[in-house]
């Protein structure tokens, strides 16, 4: 894990491997951004000059190496863009600094020690770099440079570690604001991280057991309550959601509750996350070419239990309850057929026309047996429907809400977390392409707003009068293209952030 410390001001004499620099993109060329004065002492105040001679343009992320100059201590000078010069009065905005650090950070993996020499203006700034680094420092390489290979391998070779430690300039390790504010992007950073390595796990190793496992042992550490039910506990209970999805898989299903509480909470916070650890689609099955990413469908999971884990961290005053519903999706002779119909934990019963659209299944669930304790509020998040990223594309969650404010609150809170959402409704009409002839709902509907039939069909397992809200991460859970900004390949651990700063906002009584 990358380290950071904090350091009040003296670039030049550090000893690091690296200085990072902002560049701004200026109306004639580039701009050296604040922080850069040191560095661009130590270049004759040419720093600008050199950079536009390397091609830089100060556009957004792109990352710039220059040999130091002058008695910096640091042998490399990494410029990143910041995009344009901010208006008068204006500074750089956080998700600026936030992707900058990141994608200098990244351009920084095999390095030990490097200082982030970025504009900072204030705690926020401080916040979003350190956020942005951590996050853009990770790799996921676990399964690389295996022992066989390494016995042969030649030095350097094998996968490159992150970039070993932040130091960010122009933050006092001794003043209590920049302290927390380090503080709390450490235990966000690192908890998206942990939500990511989830997701990035393959799916031989990350099974229903397993991931239950992986939460029993960090709920320990955390001072976390963690209640597993197994497949005998489930179906002694009645899920009938969670165990029909499960039942073609060798690898049994489970569903696991996390308790944090404080002393000092007003509110409860459930959260449920989709946790099919894969989605082979079962007897629907899946064609090639779209399920080669399927690991990611238990990303939900993930943010909620990283969330959870986050939120202990921080000592949150508020009480979240984090219902992780996990099964592996498989065909199989004892899969469940499309006809079938399973009687689910509401009691409500389900006709499976689709083997494909499980989540809503295990959700289900997890959402009534959730709804048993009256929280405040439930949110849950899913990879649910290939229909929302056809809406909103690769990198933008839907919301879905049985209360608009709270709809509207959480689309206001990802947008200060720095995550892209947007609102989506639950239209009534679309209710009816679900009706059945044989059960009390389908499992399916109309293939026209597939995002919002799957969002219709979770509501009719919340609690009565339970505010709820439905995130649809199946976009942004899992990045193919190519790294950018503090975003790497593979599992982008989307929601955490959002749902961070949720808890944090019912802790401080901001919502309802
Ligand atoms: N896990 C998928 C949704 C998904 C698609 C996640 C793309 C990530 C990327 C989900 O279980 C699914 O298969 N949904 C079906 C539902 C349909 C059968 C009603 C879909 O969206 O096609
Ligand atoms: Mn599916
Ligand atoms: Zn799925």
């Amino acid at each position: 894990m990358t380290a950071l410390t904090l350091k009040p001001a003296g670039v030049a004499t550090l000893r690091a491997d690296a200085i990072v620099v902002g560049v701004a993109k200026g109306a004639k060329g580039p701009v050296a951004a604040p922080g850069s004065e040191a560095v661009d002492t130590a270049f004759d105040g040419k720093l600008a000059a050199v950079l536009e001679t390397l091609g830089a343009s100060g556009g957004e992320s792109e990352v710039t190496k220059l040999p130091a100059q002058g008695d910096l201590k640091a042998p490399v000078v990494i410029a990143v863009g910041l995009g344009p010069v901010p208006d008068k009065d204006e500074t750089y905005g956080a998700e600026t600094l936030r992707r900058a650090a990141g994608a200098a950070a990244r351009a920084l993996s095999g390095v030990k020690k490097a200082a982030f020499a970025l504009p900072v203006e204030t705690v926020q700034d401080i916040e979003a770099i350190a956020e942005g680094a951590l996050l853009g420092a990770y790799a996921f390489t676990a399964y690389q440079g295996g022992e066989r290979n390494a016995k042969n391998a030649k030095k350097g070779e094998g996968p490159k570690q992150p970039l070993g430690e932040v130091v960010l300039v122009g933050a006092k390790p001794r003043d209590k604001a920049h302290k927390r504010a380090a503080e709390r992007a450490i235990a966000l950073a690192e908890e998206v991280n942990r939500a990511r390595d989830l997701v990035n796990t393959p799916p031989n190793d990350l099974t229903p057991e397993s991931f239950a496992a992986v939460a029993t042992a960090a709920g320990k550490e955390n001072g976390i309550k963690v209640q597993v039910l197994d497949e005998k506990a489930l179906a002694k209970g009645g899920y009938g959601g969670i165990l029909g999805v499960g039942q073609g898989s060798a690898n049994p299903p489970r569903l696991v509750k996390l308790a944090y509480t404080h002393p000092d909470a007003q509110k409860t916070l459930a959260l449920v996350g989709k946790g099919i650890t894969y989605d082979s689609g079962g007897i629907s099955l899946k064609p090639a070419g779209h399920n080669e990413t399927m690991k990611c469908d238990m990303s939900g999971a993930a943010a909620v239990f990283a969330t959870v884990v986050a939120a202990a961290r921080l000592g949150l005053p508020v009480n979240i309850t984090g219902w992780l519903a996990l099964a592996e999706n498989m065909p199989s002779g004892t899969a469940t057929r499309p006809g079938d119909v399973l009687r689910m934990y509401s009691g409500k019963t389900v006709e499976v026309l689709n083997t494909d659209a499980e989540g809503r299944l295990v959700l289900a669930d997890a959402l009534t047996r959730a709804s048993e304790e009256n929280p405040d509020a439930i949110v849950d998040v899913a990879t649910l429907t290939g229909a929302m990223v056809l809406a909103l594309g690769n990198r933008t969650f839907g919301i879905m809400s049985n209360d608009d404010a709270f709809r509207t609150s959480l689309h206001e809170i990802a947008e200060e977390a720095g995550e892209a959402s947007w609102p989506m409704p639950l239209p009534a009409d679309l209710r009816k392409g679900m009706d059945s002839p044989t059960a009390d709902i389908a499992n399916m509907g109309e293939r026209m707003g597939g995002g919002l039939v799957a969002g219709l069909f979770l509501k009719e397992f919340v609690g009565e009068g339970i505010t709820w809200a439905h995130l649809d991460i199946a976009g942004p859970a899992f990045h193919e293209g190519a790294p950018y900004g503090y975003t790497p390949k593979g599992g982008t651990g989307s929601s955490v952030r959002t749902l961070v700063r949720l808890a944090e906002r019912t802790a401080a009584g901001d919502l309802g």
